[in-house]
């Protein structure tokens, strides 16, 4: 259960010793960025408080280090069913070893991002700040736990660990140096969006194809935004109107009734809230814990009995807000008390298919559809079917940077890379190639790609055979997984190329991974480690150890999804 931190603050463990250093060891394990940028501001804020800051990726982190640090602060996500971000992977599991030390002497403080829409929120955070008291280290402040929205809890949970901080130190609280003054918010943000123009939006797949994938090019001028290759971008969509216009429908709103949609108090017409402000696709328990409360029929309160979880989940599953007012009417709470039970629209995040030296002052994206249908009704993506059906090229999106520093170009632009990227998972590297060809990087490089049907499917077909012409591109190899009777897989490619895959690894090669994460990522995996088994001669552990060991030199990057 969450507490407030007000709340988590009441549990602190009596009697911390008085005699704690002013260093102070920020480490986090970030996937998409978020716990990173808030890592680097927790650093800002410490040093401007007087502390001597450390702040580290956990990948970049000793852990025989771990028995000098003194204060610790975790700032972790979670991701997938519960898992630690890739960068967090080493240091998560020698931390839970056999060989990891007794930290009697460590003062220590988790803050865990994570989203309530899955099942193991936060779980990586829970199991850091566990483990840490396990090993003997002293609690500074409760762990704060954050959904999606986690600004407001993350500065609190650095407000109390400073003041924690400066309580150990025995009274003499750190001089608190006037706040530094705040840079004026001039530049765009994660809360403060951009809105970009849309330039050009086409269909990549041919006719008759299965898949639709959108390639959207939008405008950056007048932004100031830059961004790297491999950065993404986040966007934050608007709802389907039709879906909006079946609620007010169906729960007989006034599209035109004012209601409060921010902390702020500010006001917006009920119908602009449902569209643009809210999430209404997604249901989580939470969200059926308060509406139970504004349900006139017993059976949403009757599912929430203790027991029944497993039907919860499984009611969770594929339904939206539609499903829900359908389902447990009649309702007793008014439209305001409905819009304050939702979650506010979380943004999309996509991979950046352009780079900003071939194409000053644009971003450009590489956006699946997602169609389904499911509980007999027709459901769309967000995000992906607005670029799809309703975005025109005119049209502004809200968006910003979201930086990613664990998948990056080689900063030797001699470096060989191998980009595996089937379906839109190829968007990066086009990026990656872009930045490149601009360059005159003179690294070789090899693409694995894959999708349906060569004829309708091969995104950017004509770019990547200029490049294999012109030599930016070394090598490629294709999968179409339905041309054949068998189905193969960029794995079935790398598999064949198996001598000369391990040849590039041997010397030096980094490896990128992008895309689906559940199936083909995981099976891209696994045939890695066979290749280099196979090819390196070695056992299985071994060769476990051997990409283990590129992924601690960053020669080994995923971005999954
Ligand atoms: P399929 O849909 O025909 O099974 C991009 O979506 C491509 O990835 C498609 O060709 C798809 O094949 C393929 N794909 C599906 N599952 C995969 C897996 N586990 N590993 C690699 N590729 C996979």
């Amino acid at each position: 259960e969450l507490l407030t931190p007000e709340a988590q603050a009441e549990q602190l463990p009596a009697g911390t010793t008085q005699s704690v250093s002013k260093e102070v060891t920020v480490l986090y394990g970030s996937q998409t960025g978020n716990a990173q940028g808030l890592a680097e501001n927790a650093g800002k804020t410490l040093e401007g408080r007087g502390f001597q800051v450390t702040v580290s990726s956990m990948s970049d982190f000793k852990p025989n280090n771990l028995k000098k640090v003194q204060n610790l602060l975790i700032i972790v996500s979670t991701h997938g069913e519960g898992d630690p971000p890739d960068s967090a992977l080493t240091f998560h599991e020698f931390l839970h070893g056999r060989r990891a030390p007794k930290l009697e002497d460590l003062h220590f403080s988790v803050l865990a991002l994570g989203d309530t829409s899955y099942e193991f929120f936060c779980q990586t955070g829970k199991e850091f700040d566990a483990r840490l008291e396990e090993l003997g280290a002293t609690r500074l402040y409760p762990r704060v736990d954050c959904d999606l929205d986690y600004d407001e809890p993350a500065a609190e949970w650095l407000e109390g660990v400073v003041a924690s901080l400066s309580e150990v130190q025995g009274g003499n609280a750190a001089p608190a140096l006037a706040d530094a003054p705040k840079a004026v918010e001039t530049s765009y943000s994660r809360t403060n969006p951009f809105k970009a123009e849309v330039l050009e939006n086409l269909n990549l797949n041919g006719r008759g194809s299965n898949k639709e994938t959108r390639h959207l090019e939008l405008s950056l001028e007048g932004s100031g935004l830059t961004f790297e290759p491999g950065d993404s971008l986040g966007i934050y969509p608007e709802n389907d109107p039709g879906l909006v216009n079946l609620l007010l429908e169906q729960m007989d709103w006034n599209p035109e009734e004012m209601v409060a949609v921010g902390k702020q108090g500010e006001v917006r017409p009920l119908k602009e809230a449902l569209t643009s402000q809210f999430e209404i696709t997604v249901l989580t328990k939470p969200l059926l814990q308060k509406a139970a409360e504004l349900s006139a029929s017993d059976d949403l309160r009757e599912l929430l009995t203790p027991g029944n979880e497993e039907n919860v989940k499984s009611y969770l599953e594929g339904r939206d807000l539609l499903d829900l007012v359908r389902d447990f009417a009649p309702w007793t709470g008014s439209a305001q008390d409905f819009i304050s039970i939702l979650r506010k629209m979380p943004a999309r995040l996509y991979s950046i298919a352009s780079s900003l030296s071939a194409n000053p002052e644009e971003v450009h994206l590489t956006i699946g559809a997602v169609r389904y249908e499911t509980h007999g009704r027709e459901r769309n993506g967000v995000c992906s079917i607005l670029c799809a059906e309703r975005l025109n090229p005119g049209d502004m999106l809200p968006v910003y940077i979201q930086h990613n520093q664990n998948f990056k170009l080689p900063n030797n632009p001699e470096t060989p890379i191998i980009m595996v990227g089937p379906g839109t998972g190829v968007a990066p590297f086009r990026s990656f190639m872009q930045e490149r060809e601009e360059n005159g990087a003179e690294g070789k490089s090899w693409l694995f790609f894959g999708d349906q049907h060569f004829v309708t499917d091969f995104l950017y077909q004509t770019e990547w055979q200029k490049w294999l012409k012109d030599g930016v591109l070394t090598k490629m190899d294709v999968a179409f997984s339905r041309d054949t009777e068998e189905k193969v897989y960029v794995q079935h490619r790398m598999l064949e190329n198996s001598k000369e895959l391990f040849q590039w690894l041997q010397e030096g090669a980094v490896l990128y991974i992008c895309g689906d994460e559940k199936s083909m990522a995981h099976d891209v995996h696994n045939t890695l480690i066979d290749i280099i088994e196979k090819e390196g001669g070695m056992s299985r552990d071994s060769a476990e150890e051997y990409l283990a060991d590129m992924q601690q030199q960053k020669r080994y990057q995923r971005d999954v999804y």
